[in-house]
């Protein structure tokens, strides 16, 4: 059977600009924070006896991963819209569509509406949040894996299907995907320019299979793997330094945090932007998910669920 496509939105009804931040419930701060900040050198922009707010040395917002003491768990992913104005549009889209909403308080961000995608990922979505100076420049502040922002997340999901037509709805452009069976088990869905914001996987879910961030260079894959374990803590390096002979081609270093949370680093994507930039289709055997290396089971299996609330 022939798979079909949706039709790409290109002037959707609300404009999101991008994958923002994603919000992790850990067990112990300490512990995070010498795995984020001393090891992949992400900055604390702000922190409180409960609460780690993070940004890559790139980064002039105030945070792309915030980590809250609690039961390990991912709360919530975070994406932009460009003005309130979207924020408002966005808000009579998901309530049209039949997606509940809600407007929240979140420290550091101006106003936030939240929502669920058709399998229960929760979402955020805000116009602005404060700023703080981007450190790329200032060498006296990186450490670690160097880390300069973050890319993307990827989801586990019983609803790749839906997934596509929830995000293409709202102008995510389908950069590349992955067909088993004549059935489609990943998208690779894109706002920024490269190609992916967000991905969706099949599988029980939903669940955050991994954030991505950049780094420098290939050279950054090696040495962080190197410091991870001249640190005694090899066994947080998953899979990886590798490429990916699959959607992306990108080279990449997975490491896991104190709770199992996953985290990709990569150092560049290519640029898809131009209209006749159309989605790359992949199947097996031209498929392999580690180039010359099998990635481990947990890396299948294993991700991070979503909190209750
Ligand atoms: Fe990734």
């Amino acid at each position: 059977m022939p798979i079909q496509l949706p039709t790409p939105v290109y002037k959707p009804a609300f404009n999101i600009t991008r994958a923002s931040h994603v919000v992790h419930r850990v067990a112990d701060l300490a512990a995070s924070r010498a795995f984020y900040v001393e090891l992949l050198g992400l900055v604390v922009s702000d922190e409180d006896r409960e609460t780690l707010w993070l940004r890559g040395l790139e980064e002039g917002c105030h945070h792309s991963l915030v980590l809250k003491l609690g039961e390990p768990g991912c709360e919530r992913v975070g994406l932009r819209v460009l003005t309130e104005e979207d924020l408002d549009l966005a808000q009579r889209h998901f309530e049209r569509t039949g997606f509940p909403t809600s407007w929240v308080d979140v420290p550091h961000q101006a106003r936030t509406l939240h929502t669920r995608d058709p399998a229960g990922t929760p979402l955020e979505f805000c116009a602005t949040m404060e700023t703080r100076p981007r450190l790329f420049h200032q060498v006296e502040s990186h450490r670690g894996a160097c880390v300069h922002r973050l890319d993307h997340v990827q989801v586990v999901t019983p609803k790749v299907d839906a997934s596509l037509v929830f995000y293409n709805e709202m102008g995510f452009r389908l950069s590349e995907y992955v067909v088993s069976d004549d059935a489609i088990f990943m998208v690779f869905l894109q706002r920024k320019g490269n190609p992916h914001d967000i991905v969706f996987a099949e599988g029980p879910g939903p669940r955050l299979h991994h954030v991505a961030f950049t780094v420098p260079d290939t050279q950054s894959l090696m040495l962080t793997a190197d410091l991870f374990v001249r640190a005694g803590k090899a066994a947080q390096v998953e899979f990886g330094p590798a490429r990916h002979f699959s959607p992306g081609l990108a080279r990449f270093l997975y490491l896991l945090d104190p709770d199992g949370h996953r985290v990709e680093l990569f150092p560049t994507h290519y640029q898809t932007i131009d209209i006749e930039d159309e989605p790359l289709r992949w199947q097996a055997p031209d498929f392999q998910i580690g180039g010359w290396q099998t990635p481990p089971p947990g890396w299948f299996k294993d991700a991070s669920a979503f909190t209750r609330s």
